[in-house]
């Protein structure tokens, strides 16, 4: 089976993370984001993937290669200028075979995607889309439907007035089986949206649905669906790898010291320091080569490779890039993203979101609330 995966957008809901690396191959726990995409693809007999690039393309051929360490082949496009989730469809269609899969590049998912195919045979549809329940549609696209699967509306971002007011909504998951046809549907070497251009025109001729309602599911666009994705990678909430390295919730290879507290899940990771009298976890990433120093608290966190988190700083809730040295005291906490190479000086508060971008220095006491 071939799979066409769209990882063309920019990740800016993700800043600074995605800064100078695309969305596609952010660490997330302990391998770039893709990883895990194609694990679970692999396991529904994909073995043919087309990566449908735009923003730093050589980075994503660089992190992924030639897919062989997934099991599978990889093909690179990138297209001229950003052409949209259908422009980008249409870049990619002399490499397309008569039925595939499209998938948005973004989504930690073990959908029942063999379901989604069979179902699409069944029907002789045109296109299926995947489907999963949520509470809020609005940052996603809603999908409106009849028993036999058939989709009756598509409305991409609803507003509150395209809203019912119930408790449960069908969204989009980003997870397409389409047949080479809906091609036709796309002019080529412009800029157009599946969503809002090819969905719509499809309601009542071809376009179905498949909701799998027991899946794991997230878009991993925000700092706040990364922390949930990563927690719920440790916490073994999704089917991943990873739980591969973990025993009773633990993958500790770095060095730990006698004194220092390690609560499951956490990985503490090769080269990685936590000192007498750290607690790590629970649900703490510390990357290789990081430090946690004494005193120092970091849960529901990642700490990505050479970090380092001073003497009774705190960091909870939040993302630490690559190389960012946080001072004493300092409290890193609510979503806040440090950028890669961040110096954050002793006694400073970051919390609420904050994000402070590569490279930047923020001084000794200089944000508190
Ligand atoms: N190649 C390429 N070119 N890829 C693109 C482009 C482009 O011009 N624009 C966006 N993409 C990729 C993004 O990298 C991402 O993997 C995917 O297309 C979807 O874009 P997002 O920006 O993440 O869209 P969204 O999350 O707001 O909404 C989409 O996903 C929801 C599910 O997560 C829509 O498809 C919704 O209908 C859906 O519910
Ligand atoms: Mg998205």
């Amino acid at each position: 089976m071939q799979a066409v995966i769209l990882v063309g957008g920019e990740g800016t809901r993700l800043r600074p993370l995605t800064s100078g690396i695309p969305k596609p191959i952010v660490t997330f726990v302990d391998r770039p984001f893709m990883a895990y995409m194609l694990q679970w693809l692999r396991g529904h007999g994909v073995d043919d993937v087309v990566m449908a690039c735009g923003f730093l393309p050589d980075a994503v051929q660089a992190a992924l290669g030639d897919g062989s360490d997934y099991g599978v082949r990889l093909t690179y496009l990138q297209e001229p200028e950003p052409r949209g989730t259908a422009g980008a469809l249409k870049f990619a269609q002399d490499h397309l075979q008569e039925r595939f899969l499209m998938l948005n590049g973004d989504v930690l998912t073990d959908v029942d995607v063999s379901a989604q195919i069979a179902q699409h045979e069944r029907t002789g549809a045109t296109a299926t889309l995947g489907l999963v329940p949520v509470t809020d549609p609005s940052a996603y696209g809603l999908v409106l439907t009849q028993d036999d699967g058939a989709v009756t509306g598509f409305l991409e971002k609803p507003g509150p007035d395209q809203l019912g007011g119930i408790d449960e909504y069908l969204i989009s998951a980003g997870i397409y089986v389409l047949e080479r046809s809906v091609l036709d549907m796309i002019e080529p070497d412009q800029n157009v949206s599946i969503e809002t251009q090819v969905w719509p025109a499809l309601v009542g001729n071809g376009l179905y649905a498949s909701a799998d309602r027991s899946a794991y599911w997230l878009d991993i666009g925000t700092p706040q669906r990364y922390l949930q994705g990563t927690s719920d990678i440790l916490a073994g909430n999704v089917t991943t790898q990873v739980l591969d390295r973990l025993t009773d919730g633990l993958a500790v290879t770095g060095d730990v010291a006698d004194g220092a507290t390690v609560i499951a899940p956490a990985i503490v990771e090769a080269g990685a320091t936590v000192a007498a009298g750290a607690t790590v976890g629970p649900g703490a990433v510390i990357g290789a080569g990081a430090s946690v120093a004494a005193g120092a608290t970091v849960e529901r966190s990642i700490v990505l490779d050479g970090a380092s988190v001073a003497a009774d700083a705190v960091v909870r809730d939040a993302i630490v890039a690559p190389r960012a040295t946080i001072g004493e005291r300092t409290v890193v906490e609510q979503e806040a993203v440090l950028g890669e190479g961040t110096t954050v000086g002793a006694d400073n508060v970051l919390s609420r979101g904050v994000k402070i971008f590569p490279g930047a220095t923020v001084g000794d006491g200089a944000v508190r609330f």
